[in-house]
């Protein structure tokens, strides 16, 4: 499964304004990384130099072990799917089945591979039986599903989510996260949804115009200078047991999901029950 490699990237728009600095970071195939960092911290602009829509003023982007050119773009480009964060600038054509047609269409599939691709990837979003409906008319949790169908559509082996939860409802969003933990891809979500993150990655890498860390999610929200430095919050359940060992409870773990935190919290109600019983 693909790999992405980030040597050395600096990157700063035509109008003089600093996105990147130096940022080095290598991105395992299979793995599920979030980006973490503040608004204006540079993670849609690596989204965009990783997918190779943007290229660094310096330094070198490898995709499966291959150095993306301007020459090879097109066909590295083909191994990642970009999900951008308004699906209004990803999807363009006035029926759903068009649209996420159009991809494999363009790679030259033969009409019988495009309408099962097509059909499944429409199936993995739970949008099947709205082919002919149009974009247009739709909610924007549909347009962010058909979006992404779009991009399955085209068998990337890598996916690059833009702040794939925001602006959706607690349903959509829940929809959304079930959807994307289901899939059997590379993943890297660019997002300052801390609580989403967890959800959906178990690594992260933090940014801030530079690399400031990266490690597992649970490494990154447990590093409190880290976090402030990097203007981050700490998952809402993570911050409740933080507070909790503030006042003197033992938390051996910090738990970053709900289930994490069941267990911890029946870990420290049994210790609790057996010092109230007494040594035995
Ligand atoms: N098209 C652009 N022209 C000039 N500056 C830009 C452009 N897009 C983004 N920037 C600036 O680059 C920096 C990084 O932006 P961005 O990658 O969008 O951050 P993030 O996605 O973390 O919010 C910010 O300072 C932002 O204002
Ligand atoms: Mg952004």
């Amino acid at each position: 499964m693909g790999g992405v490699e980030l040597k050395d990237i600096s990157y700063s728009y035509p109008d003089g304004t600093v996105a990147l600095r130096n940022v080095s970071w290598s991105i395992g195939g299979g793995q599920k990384v979030a980006i973490l960092g503040p608004n204006g911290a540079g993670k849609s602009t690596l989204l965009k130099i990783l997918a190779g829509l943007v290229f660094p003023d310096s330094g070198s982007v490898i995709v499966d072990g291959e150095e993306l050119s301007k020459k090879n773009a097109d066909v590295l480009r083909t191994k990642m799917g970009v999900l951008f964060q308004d699906p209004d600038d990803q999807i363009f054509m006035p029926r759903v089945w068009d649209d996420v047609a159009f991809g494999p269409i363009n790679l030259g599939l033969p009409p019988e591979r495009v309408r099962e691709l097509v059909e499944t990837s429409l199936e993995v979003v739970h949008m099947q039986g709205h082919a002919d409906r149009v974009p247009h008319h739709m909610s924007y949790g549909e347009k962010k599903r058909v979006a992404i169908a779009g991009i399955l559509a085209m068998e990337p082996d890598i996916l690059l989510l833009d702040e794939p939860t925001s602006n959706l409802d607690p349903k959509g969003r829940r929809e959304l996260i079930e959807i994307l933990g289901g899939l059997d891809k590379t993943m890297i979500v660019a997002t300052h949804d801390v609580n989403a993150a967890t959800l959906l990655a178990d690594r992260g890498f933090v940014l801030n115009e530079r690399k400031l860390a990266e490690g597992t999610l649970r490494d990154v929200f447990s590093q409190s200078t880290l976090l402030e430095k990097a203007n981050l919050d700490v998952p809402d359940i993570t911050k409740l047991f933080m507070s909790l060992r503030e006042n003197g409870v033992t938390v051996d773990k910090l738990p970053l999901s709900i289930e994490e935190a069941l267990k911890e919290l029946s870990d420290i109600l049994g210790n609790k029950k057996k010092r109230r019983q007494g040594p035995v």
